[in-house]
């Protein structure tokens, strides 16, 4: 059980612009978790990682976070933010210092942090809900809030964990286009986990396609598509076919 509201501190860390994982082994007592795991993300790349469940692909984002420390090979990144697998936003918090979190816990004031967090709520669609609890907002709504404490945390590196595993098909399909909105926008390094092969392909530059447990790179797909895409585009389709193939799902 993680209780890691948003993290930024440092893995290997060198002075290094993006993402570097090499021959990376991680083992939970008897359970290993990733077997030899190589990828990069360059800066401004967005990587999407695919795998089943239980691959290691929320350990592989807690090496690149710096939370855990391999046990063989090595982790080579900038500062980088984890949005965690489940939205965590602090239920007794508003919307804006849910979203200014990671500023209050590296020293500024709340009213540094409002401030900081405020002008990015209209380009959010989160505008009159600064005020609103967590329980007031929709599934889509709290992983906007949760994806904004995660930006505003200011990292070269972000780190996204089934960012929409956890939203209904239609409301998905929106996020998915609004973060390539936002991305577009505003890029950043960003490595993706997703079990979903069209939001990997709608979204990445490059697709990483993990084995079943323990995890290990089995292809990397290039993603040389322009955007915005569309997930019924045929050439997403095509891609995303293979990567269920490779993946050994029949599509
Ligand atoms: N902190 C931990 N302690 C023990 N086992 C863990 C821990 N974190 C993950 N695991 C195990 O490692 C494997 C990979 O987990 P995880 O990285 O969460 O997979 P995924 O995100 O791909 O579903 C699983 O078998 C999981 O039970
Ligand atoms: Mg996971």
């Amino acid at each position: 059980m993680h209780v890691t509201v948003v993290e930024t501190r440092h893995a290997t860390h060198t002075a290094v612009d993006g993402v570097a994982v090499s021959g990376v082994v991680k083992r939970f007592a008897d359970v290993e978790a990733l077997a030899g795991v190589t990828l990069s993300v360059a800066p401004g790349e967005v990587v999407a990682v695919v795998g089943p469940s239980g691959c290691g692909k929320s350990t592989l984002l807690e090496l690149v976070c710096g939370l855990l420390a391999p046990d063989a090979g090595t982790v080579k990144a900038p500062a980088a933010a984890l949005m965690p697998q489940r939205d965590a936003l602090l239920p007794w918090l508003s919307a804006e210092d849910n979203a200014g979190l990671a500023l209050r816990v590296n020293g500024a004031s709340k009213a540094q942090a409002r401030a900081a967090a405020r002008p990015y709520f209209a380009a959010f669609g989160l505008e009159d809900f600064e005020q609103a609890r967590p329980a007031e907002l929709s599934g889509g709504m709290r992983q906007r809030v949760a994806f904004l404490r995660t930006l505003l945390a200011g990292t070269p590196v972000l780190c996204l964990d089934e960012p929409f595993g956890a939203l209904d098909a239609l409301t998905r399909v929106q996020m998915q286009e609004w973060l390539a909105g936002a991305l577009a926008r505003e890029p950043r390094t960003t490595l993706l986990v997703t079990h979903d092969v069209d939001e990997a392909v709608v979204l990445a530059d490059r697709v990483v396609l993990l084995s079943a447990r323990p995890g290990r790179v089995v292809e990397t797909l290039d993603v040389a598509l322009p955007r915005p895409r569309r997930r019924t585009d045929p050439a997403v389709q095509a891609l995303a076919g293979r990567a269920l193939r490779t993946l050994g799902v029949q599509a």
